[in-house]
C-alpha cells in the first residue's frame, strides 16, 4: 500500500530523515517506534505531504505520490492524525467529525460514514452535540480518529494515540484501532508505548537518528532481546489478552 525508498527530508535545510525504507502492506498494522526526537512524526509529515521530500522516492496504492499537495494525497485515501490532538473546542463533537470530510463531495458516503465513525465510537455518539472542549482526553483522541475517518482513509497514520493517556484508555483507544483495521483500512502508527504497539502490529520499524536502526516481524521484535532491554519490561501476554479482549 505504502512503499518509501530512501527517502530524506526535514526542516528547511535541517536534513532529519537520511535514507528511510519502509513497506506498509495492505491491510496490515504496522509501528514506527522509538525514542523522543528521533523522526517518527517528521516521516509522518512527510509521507502525508506536510513536508517536502528531499531525496527518494514514495508510492501509494500504486502512485507516485513525492510531488502531491497534501489534499490530492487525502483524496488517494492518505490520512494522518497529527500528534498534537487538536479538536476545536467551540464547535461540537459532530461539527468536528464532518469537518473531517472536506476533501470529499460524497454527502451520501459522508453521513454513512459519520453513522460508521459513531459504531466504532459509541461515546461520540453519546456526545454528539456537546462541544468538544468539554471532553475528556481519551475522548478527544477518539474524536480525532474518528475525523481521520471521515476522509474516507485506505490507510490511516497515527501520530502516538496513546500519548498522556491513562493505561485503561489506551487499552480501548488500541482496541478501536485494531477494530478499524479489521474493517479494511491500513494502519501506521507511532508510538513511544513499544509494547502494546508491538502486541497490536503485524510489523514494525525502529527509528534512530533518522535512520531505520530495525525492523521485524513485530512477534521477532517483542522476544527480541535488544528491544527487551530497550523499551519493554512488564507482562506481554497479559496485554495481548486484554487488548483482544
Ligand atoms: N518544525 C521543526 N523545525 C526544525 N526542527 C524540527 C521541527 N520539528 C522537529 N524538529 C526536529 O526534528 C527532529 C525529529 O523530530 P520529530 O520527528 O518530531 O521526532 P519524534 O516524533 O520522533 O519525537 C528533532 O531533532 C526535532 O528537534
Ligand atoms: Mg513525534
Amino acid at each position: 500500500m505504502l512503499e518509501l525508498k530512501n527517502v530524506h527530508a526535514g526542516y528547511g535545510k535541517l536534513k532529519i530523515l537520511r535514507g528511510i525504507d519502509m513497506t506498509v502492506e495492505r491491510g496490515s498494522i504496522v509501528a514506527l517506534l522509538g525514542g523522543n526526537g528521533t523522526g517518527k512524526s517528521t516521516l509522518l509529515k512527510t509521507v502525508s505531504g506536510l513536508l517536502p521530500l528531499m531525496e527518494g522516492s514514495m508510492t501509494f496504492d500504486g502512485v507516485d505520490i513525492g510531488a502531491l499537495k497534501p489534499h490530492e494525497r487525502m483524496r488517494l485515501g492518505l490520512v494522518q492524525v497529527t500528534q498534537s490532538k487538536e479538536a476545536y473546542p467551540a464547535m461540537t463533537v459532530e461539527e468536528n467529525l464532518v469537518l473531517g470530510a472536506y476533501t470529499r463531495n460524497d454527502r451520501v458516503g459522508t453521513l454513512a460514514d459519520l453513522e460508521k465513525v459513531y459504531d466504532f465510537f459509541p461515546v461520540l455518539r453519546e456526545r454528539r452535540k456537546q462541544l468538544s472542549g468539554t471532553l475528556s482526553g481519551g475522548e478527544v483522541q477518539m474524536l480525532v480518529i474518528g475525523r481521520g475517518l471521515m476522509a474516507n482513509p485506505k490507510m490511516l497514520m497515527l501520530d502516538e494515540p496513546s500519548a498522556a493517556l491513562a493505561p485503561k484508555v489506551v487499552l480501548e483507544i488500541f482496541a478501536n484501532i485494531n477494530k478499524i483495521a479489521k474493517s479494511g483500512v491500513t494502519i501506521l502508527v507511532v508510538e513511544q508505548n513499544v509494547r502494546m504497539a508491538l502486541i497490536l502490529a503485524q510489523y514494525g520499524y525502529i527509528i534512530r537518528d533518522g535512520i531505520i536502526m530495525m525492523e521485524g516481524e513485530a512477534k521477532k521484535l517483542i522476544s527480541d532481546p535488544a528491544v527487551k532491554e530497550s523499551f519493554l519490561g512488564g507482562s506481554v501476554a497479559n496485554t495481548s489478552k486484554k487488548l483482544n479482549a
